[in-house]
């Protein structure tokens, strides 16, 4: 079984020191307590960033994601982006990190008085932890993950809408527990309509005929990753078109990868039982060459405006 988020096993994590409201301890005594509307509702959200050479790929729009689901939920979390980039700086440096670093942001509505769900019972807060972890995705996922498309589908934007990243995922973790069932690495989730979506933790491509295929996104989560590889196609000359799509059409892809910040861009092996491929096919391999280069500039940049 290979799970999405596979990263090579490395000791360094064993004795990890994260960040819990404005404190660096070590990864034992990371502790919030069973008050905490995050643990207690899932009343909560979280940004996954990696670290390159010293700085967070893409911050900007990591903090425009975060800030607008903490408005839509009145979340506030009492400090501006630069200070959250201070605190995840602080926490990779007291990792010794420059790179190969994979950060969780969690920010949650912070202690409740009572065991009861009413926001106006989290009295204090907000919560916010951030574990950063030594990580390189691992080799097995060179090779492509295998993908079941599962009965439990995306939701309309009026129930939960899947633009917030928030703690609950019960959604994906369902989907997940359905592929899971069926053999599969990951699911392959369908739209209320029954288009494909998305996967249960990755945003979703197909490549047919030369042409880059992802859902309309309206039921998605609005990946960084997605929404770089959807400008990297159009500023390379490759057809992209974010349009609704069946499983009849996945299945005779002729490639197909998921994206996120963790691995990038992840080759898909199969979908239910047919075979996509063996690895990244050559649309995957220029979009990766593509994105690394993109990752490059955007430190650039970061580093420049922050003149280090
Ligand atoms: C359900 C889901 N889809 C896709 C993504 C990928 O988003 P990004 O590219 O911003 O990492 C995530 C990551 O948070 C996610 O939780």
């Amino acid at each position: 079984m290979t799970t999405t988020h596979d990263a090579e096993e490395d000791a360094r994590n064993r004795d990890l020191l994260i960040w819990v409201d404005g404190e660096l301890v070590h990864r034992d005594e990371a502790k919030v307590s069973v008050y905490d509307s995050g643990f207690m509702l899932g009343d909560g959200m979280w940004e996954g960033m990696r670290l390159y050479d010293g700085e967070w790929a893409f911050f900007d729009a990591h903090m425009d994601r975060l800030f607008s689901s903490l408005k839509a939920v009145r979340l506030d979390l009492g400090m501006g982006p630069e200070e959250v980039r201070a605190l995840l700086d602080r926490t990779a440096e007291a990792n010794g990190m420059v790179g190969d670093a994979h950060c969780r942001l969690m920010v949650t509505r912070g202690v409740k008085v009572k065991p009861f769900q009413h926001p106006s019972l989290s009295r204090s807060g907000p919560t916010v932890v951030a574990i950063v972890e030594h990580s390189r995705p691992a080799e097995a996922l060179s090779k492509g993950i295998r993908l079941a498309s599962v009965p439990q589908v995306r939701g309309l934007p009026h129930s939960q809408d899947a633009k917030f990243n928030s703690h609950s995922k019960l959604n994906c973790v369902i989907a997940c527990l359905q592929a899971e069932a069926a053999g599969a690495d990951e699911a392959l989730m369908l739209d209320p309509h029954g288009f494909v979506n998305t996967t249960n933790a990755c945003n979703f491509f197909i490549v047919r005929r030369g042409e880059v295929w992802t859902s309309t996104g309206d039921y998605c989560m609005n990946g960084v990753t997605r929404t770089n590889v959807i400008a990297i196609c159009r500023d390379a000359g490759i057809p992209v078109f974010e349009k609704n799509y069946s499983l009849y059409e996945a299945y005779s892809a002729d490639e197909a990868f998921l994206t996120g910040t963790f691995g990038a861009q992840t080759p898909v092996s199969a979908i239910d039982g047919r075979v996509i491929g063996d690895g990244a096919g050559p649309v995957t391999r220029e979009i990766r060459k593509r994105y690394r280069a993109l990752v490059a500039r955007n430190v650039a940049e970061q580093k420049a405006a922050r003149g280090r």
